[in-house]
């Protein structure tokens, strides 16, 4: 199972990429306004320049999401996005539109992350556009009630029935208890928010247990 971190802040992606655990990154456009410090002065060029940044720490796939609603525009963003680094994923979103420009830009080899999945119908379509990843969004299901990872599950089922190479990116992670699910659903990536990486390896065993091996370890520096 791949780990991508879910965020477009430098300093977290640094802080993952450290752990050794980190094989990608995925933005959107929420997250790059969230770490915009000068929103009046932001413009396209600056955005591929942070996209830049973030392929020289991470040397794995980087989802940068189009930007436009029309195919035309989208595959004219797509390719200049795909551009920037040979690891830049093109993010489309899973409209009419979006289909049409996931398709023309798979199939002159530019990687596609399908996202705002939210049904296995969507899911296949991504599958049969060429996408590299569909990304099901599990928190904003889990949101209205309905359950994400049985989308997760249906999704990783009809894959494996007509064996499509599209591999299943758990977006939209909340939680340790996702990706737990996740992984025993097979999915091949999560895709987890810097807080959410940290809280997987946290345990109050581990810091009881710690505690008092170091207490006891003083007896070894007696010694
Ligand atoms: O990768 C998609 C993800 O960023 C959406 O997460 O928490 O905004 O639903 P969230």
């Amino acid at each position: 199972m791949r780990f991508f971190i879910d965020t477009a802040d430098l300093e977290e992606i640094k802080a993952a990429n450290d752990l050794g655990v980190l094989d990608g990154v995925t933005t959107n456009p929420s997250l790059v306004a969230k770490i915009v410090q000068d929103p009046e002065n932001f413009t396209y060029e600056d955005f591929k320049a942070h996209i830049a940044k973030i392929c020289d720490i991470v040397d794995g796939p980087v989802s940068a999401e189009v930007t436009t609603l029309l195919a035309e525009e989208m595959i004219v963003q797509g390719e200049d996005l795909a551009a920037i680094h040979d690891n830049v994923v093109v993010k489309c979103p899973l409209t009419l539109e979006g289909l049409k420009a996931m398709h023309h830009l798979s199939a002159n080899g530019i990687r596609i992350n399908a996202t705002l999945v939210f049904s296995p119908t969507q899911a296949i379509l991504a599958a049969k556009a060429g996408a590299s990843y569909v990304s099901p969004f599990v928190g904003r299901l889990d949101d209205i009630s309905t359950e994400g990872m049985a989308l997760v599950e249906q999704i990783v089922d009809i894959y494996d029935n007509y064996r499509f190479p599209t591999e299943v990116l758990v977006a939209s992670i909340r939680h340790p208890q996702h990706v737990v699910d996740a992984a025993l659903i097979g999915a091949d990536v999560a895709t987890i928010p810097f807080k959410v990486i940290g809280q997987l390896l946290k345990h109050p065993l581990t810091d009881t247990g710690l505690e008092r091996f170091m207490k006891d370890a003083a007896v070894i520096k007696k010694g």
